[in-house]
């Protein structure tokens, strides 16, 4: 059967990047994030098929890279191996945004191809199964099946059971919260989140500094979102984010994803919060140099106008938080 979901990219505010199992994709530490509106949505169809002779990718109306191939070929050898069928399958996938620019487009890819390819296929999913299977694509496409708040438990089992996301606030909850993207650079990152990941993880002394001090940052994001209390987020969102990026400094060979314009769009946000005496945004970057700036509807345009009069910036975007995966009925092909 010809099946189509949608899923949206997340952006976390407490970050993975680190795993306990490369196989498995296991990680070291919880994270959090919000899952983004229908401006960051990857679209995809998936149809199994016995005639087919290979997995057939195509990627925003092209034929994927043989890297892109074997990446979605092994997460369908998953997706099989679970359905305890053989079929190879025909996918096309489409962005609504630059893919592997630091947008998290792994994470709605993955989310959207784990629901269309498992009912594809014909296994039934609950949320958290499908949750954990989208993560044998990407880790932090886990987080993508649910909307509003998410968290993702990186579990205590070797065979990854109690590794998947949870729920912990709705969008409507949190409807007020925005995104400000400021795109840096659209291109393609030089280094990949999985080896970026490996050398930090294999070399930065301060790595376990950071799994230690990322527990206390979750308990106060934790019950942020329980309260709704941007403010009370805002400066462990600002720490964690400088906390990835300076164990990714701290690697070797380092890692460095962070451009000028990132920096100082840092300081901007600094003297913004210094002028109100209060933090009213908080910046975050992902394995890229983009900025996420959150903060709530009533600061969104002199966030946006801060980012307008600054050099460097390519695009500017305002996201608000959006829903979870979600079937369609018109296929991409
Ligand atoms: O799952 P990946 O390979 O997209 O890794 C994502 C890692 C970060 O975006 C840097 C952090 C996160 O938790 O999303």
């Amino acid at each position: 059967m010809k099946t189509t979901a949608a899923a949206n990219a997340n952006i976390a505010v407490i970050k993975y990047w680190g795993r306990r199992n490369e196989e498995l994709i296991l990680p070291n530490n919880n994270s959090i994030s919000f899952t983004m509106d229908s401006q960051l949505e990857t679209l995809t169809t998936v149809e199994f098929s016995e005639k087919l002779k290979r997995d057939e990718l195509d990627i925003d109306g092209k034929t994927a890279t043989e890297k892109e191939l074997k990446r979605a070929s092994k997460f369908l050898d998953v997706v099989r191996k679970m359905a305890g069928k053989k079929m190879f399958a025909k996918i096309d996938s489409i962005n609504t945004f630059p893919k592997a620019a630091g947008l998290a487009s792994s994470a709605s890819s993955f989310a959207a191809m784990a629901a269309a390819a498992s009912k594809a296929i014909g296994i039934r999913l609950n949320e958290k199964e499908l949750s954990a299977l989208a993560r044998r694509g990407s880790g932090s496409a886990s987080r993508s099946i649910y909307g509003g708040a998410v968290e993702w438990l990186a579990g205590v089992k070797d065979d990854g059971s109690d590794c998947y996301a949870v729920p912990l606030a709705s969008y409507e909850k949190w409807k007020d919260l925005r995104n400000v993207i400021a795109i840096t650079n659209s291109h393609e990152k030089k280094v990949s989140s999985t080896d970026g990941m490996k050398i930090t993880t294999r070399t930065s002394p301060l790595y376990p500094a950071r799994l230690s001090s990322v527990e206390k940052r979750l308990a106060v994001v934790r019950e942020a979102i329980k309260e709704n209390d941007f403010e009370m987020m805002a400066p462990a969102i600002m720490q964690e984010s400088n906390n990835m990026h300076a164990v990714m400094l701290d690697s070797t060979p380092p890692v460095i994803y962070l451009n000028s314009t990132s920096f100082k769009i840092i300081e901007k946000v600094i003297e913004l919060n210094d002028s109100y005496g209060r933090p009213v945004a908080a910046y975050t970057f992902d394995a890229g140099p983009n900025a996420h700036i959150y903060t709530t509807k009533k600061y969104e345009k002199e966030v946006s106008e801060i980012l307008e009069h600054m050099n460097g910036i390519e695009k500017i975007m305002v996201c608000k938080v959006g829903e979870g995966v979600r079937y369609l009925e018109k296929h991409l092909f």
